[in-house]
């Protein structure tokens, strides 16, 4: 499973990226506000950090609009993905730019029909939101479920990320189903480390060796 990063946080980002842990990072129009950077500024030193692809979102709701702003967006560097709306207009814009050849994360998938439709319209990314259908009461794991049984039934190429990971749970359930590649916040991610037995045992172990009065250096 690849790990993206969901913020335009840099040093957040850097920190899990010296561990080997960044294969791709997500942003969206309310991290970069969370960031307080320019988009263009900020998207420009996450790439140059990162070797995976970057998502960046376009923001115009006309397609015409969407694919002038992913071109500029693409400009930035080799390893954008231009982030579109699962809309109609959404839709056009992932045909047109993923013709010329632009990697394209299409965003905001909340049924299998949207998968459906946007992995022959050509995305190379479906950004499935898990957290936010569960915040609704729906089960945002099944979702992943059923467009991995969808993609493999039609050998679409299509990745599944998924996207509005809340839990370490949420990312060991879309491990288990096979979601190809999973973004969420970094905070999520370095929780992925912890057990209270780890603490527990490490704890009795410093006790036990503080008694032998011995030293390793
Ligand atoms: C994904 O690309 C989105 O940026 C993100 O996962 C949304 O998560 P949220 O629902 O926690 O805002």
């Amino acid at each position: 499973m690849k790990f993206f990063v969901d913020t335009a946080e840099i040093d957040a980002i850097a920190e899990l990226n010296d561990l080997g842990m960044v294969d791709g990072v997500t942003t969206n129009p309310s991290l970069i506000l969370k960031s307080g950077r320019n988009i263009l500024e900020v998207t420009k030193e996450i790439c140059d950090l990162v070797d995976g692809p970057v998502s960046a979102e376009v923001v115009a709701l006309e397609a015409d609009a969407m694919i002038a702003e992913g071109r500029k967006l693409a400009e930035i560097a080799d390893n954008i993905t231009i982030k579109l709306p699962l809309t109609w207009d959404g839709l056009k814009a992932c045909k047109v730019l993923s013709g010329e050849g632009h990697m394209i994360n299409v965003t905001l998938c909340f049924s299998a029909n949207q998968a459906l439709i946007a992995a022959k319209a050509g995305a190379t990314f479906i950004s499935p939101f898990i957290g936010r259908l569960d915040d609704i009461n729906l089960d945002g794991m099944d979702l992943i479920q059923d467009i991995r049984t969808i993609y493999d039934n039609y050998g679409f190429e299509t990745q599944i990320l998924a996207a509005s990971i809340r839990s370490v749970n949420h990312i060991l359930d879309a491990a288990r189903i096979g979601a190809d590649v999973m973004t969420a916040p970094p905070e999520v991610i370095k929780k992925l480390a912890a057990h209270p037995l780890t603490d527990k045992g490490l704890e009795q172990f410093m006790a036990d060796w503080k008694k032998t009065g011995q030293n390793i250096l």
